[in-house]
């Protein structure tokens, strides 16, 4: 499963490269800056390596806003494939490199109207619990210090001027996605009252759902990864005084206590979510749902009717969010995607994906700046002419 997920985020990553075309991705590579005070706070990847982070400075009207993207890429939930993982990008900061900032993190206006004259930085991914993790694993030497990195990061970034930002927003997708939830209202605990402080979720929006084979699969894997890393103790306390800490993992028991103003962004019929928590390999033998979870014009009326089922629970889900707090923001388009804040022709482009003629960008824009209330659930499949569909 672990080698899976890799795979499906160097896909993502190669895809976005290709995407960029070789002249833009010179013009906006960033290099990596390491953190190397993290290391005496223990604040360090799976392999003990200093974490880092990319940057690119505001100026203009966007000096002092500051935007914090967190990096996805799945999380190891044992031994063995946090071993794995601590000999790659996503555990170790020996094998990161430069990277392209695009989309969200675009520094061109026309690729990124609302944000592109911001601070932008994405911080590296390199624990595999989201952010969240306290512990060392004496047997493995592998370290798990998520939430540590996380603190040793913002620090790092307040000294660089974000401690007197007027306006900022926290964003991750997929398991920064989850990270950004995780950590929003901590985010907005490093700033005075008068900073606008906002957090977008994009394609973090994991459900504690059965799989095809009638078992909570996800459940299990993230009971994995909290107990391994440790993460009960940075789950909000007010979730995991009533239930379970593994499920305190999952967003649709976090996020209606969220006090900060906080964005949902997430495909109805998340590609990730069918392929490794609806109809993961270990549930579907060689049976009808092997070609369907990787290409939904192949699935029959009663896998669709599967899907919609997971759709109905994630709108269920999304609304009862909505209604929690007035500041909350809501895109759910039915499309079979995962992550479209990070793909320029997702978040701004000229036939993105939109719901009632309104783009990605614009929504989250609109919800940002208070331009206007958002919240935007699309009909069911087949009706969205305007998604970017990810099939294999
Ligand atoms: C850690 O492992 C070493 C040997 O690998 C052992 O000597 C030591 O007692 C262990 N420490 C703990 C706290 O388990
Ligand atoms: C979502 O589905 C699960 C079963 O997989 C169920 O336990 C839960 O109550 C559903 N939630 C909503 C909000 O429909
Ligand atoms: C929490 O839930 C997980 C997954 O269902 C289970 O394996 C674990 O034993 C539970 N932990 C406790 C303390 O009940
Ligand atoms: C949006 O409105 C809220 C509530 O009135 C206010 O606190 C906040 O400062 C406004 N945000 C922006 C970006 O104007």
């Amino acid at each position: 499963m672990k080698f899976l997920l890799l795979i499906g985020f160097l896909v993502l990553i190669l895809t976005w490269w290709v995407d960029g075309g070789v002249g833009a991705i010179t013009d906006s590579m960033v290099e990596l800056t390491l953190v190397q005070s993290a290391i005496p706070k223990g604040a360090v990847c799976l392999d003990g390596t200093p974490p880092g982070y990319h940057i690119q400075r505001g100026y203009g009207s966007g000096a002092n806003n500051w935007l914090v993207d967190l990096e996805g890429g799945g999380w190891c939930n044992n031994r063995r494939s946090c071993l794995f993982r601590s000999t790659t990008a996503l555990g170790s900061s020996k094998y990161m490199d430069k990277t392209y900032f695009s989309a969200i993190l675009s520094n061109k206006a026309e690729e990124n109207p609302d944000f592109y004259n911001w601070n932008r930085v994405r911080v590296r991914y390199c624990d595999g619990a989201s952010f969240a993790g306290e512990g060392y694993d004496n047997e493995s030497g592998l370290y798990f210090r998520g939430q540590r990195i996380w603190s040793a990061i913002m620090e790092e970034l307040m000294g660089l001027g974000m401690s007197s930002a007027q306006q900022a927003l926290l964003s991750g997708c997929s398991a920064g996605g989850l990270a950004s939830v995780l950590h929003c209202d901590n985010f907005r605990a490093l700033f005075p009252s008068q900073t606008i402080v906002k957090c977008l979720a994009d394609a973090g929006l994991f459900l504690d759902y059965v799989d095809v084979s009638g078992l909570h699969g996800l459940r299990s894997f993230y009971d994995g990864v909290v107990t391994l890393q440790g993460v009960a103790q940075n789950l909000p306390e007010r979730c995991t005084s009533r239930m379970n800490a593994t499920l305190c993992f999952f967003p649709e028991n976090i996020v209606n206590e969220i006090e900060t103003p906080m964005f949902l962004l997430n495909a109805a019929y998340d590609t990730w979510q069918i392929q490794y928590s609806l109809a993961p390999v270990s549930a579907i033998q060689d049976g009808p749902w092997k070609f369907c979870r990787l290409n939904y014009a192949k699935c029959d009326s009663s896998q669709i009717e599967f899907l919609q089922g997971f759709r109905k629970n994630m709108t269920t889900v999304a609304e009862s969010f909505y209604q929690s707090k007035a500041t909350n923001g809501l895109f759910i388009n039915s499309c079979f995607t995962h992550g479209q804040s990070v793909l320029p022709d997702t978040w701004y482009g000229n036939n993105s994906p939109s719901i009632a003629n309104k783009g990605i960008a614009q929504s989250v824009g609109d919800w940002y700046f208070n331009r206007s209330e958002v919240k935007l659930i699309d009909c069911p499949y087949p009706c969205d002419t305007t998604c970017h569909n990810l099939v294999t």
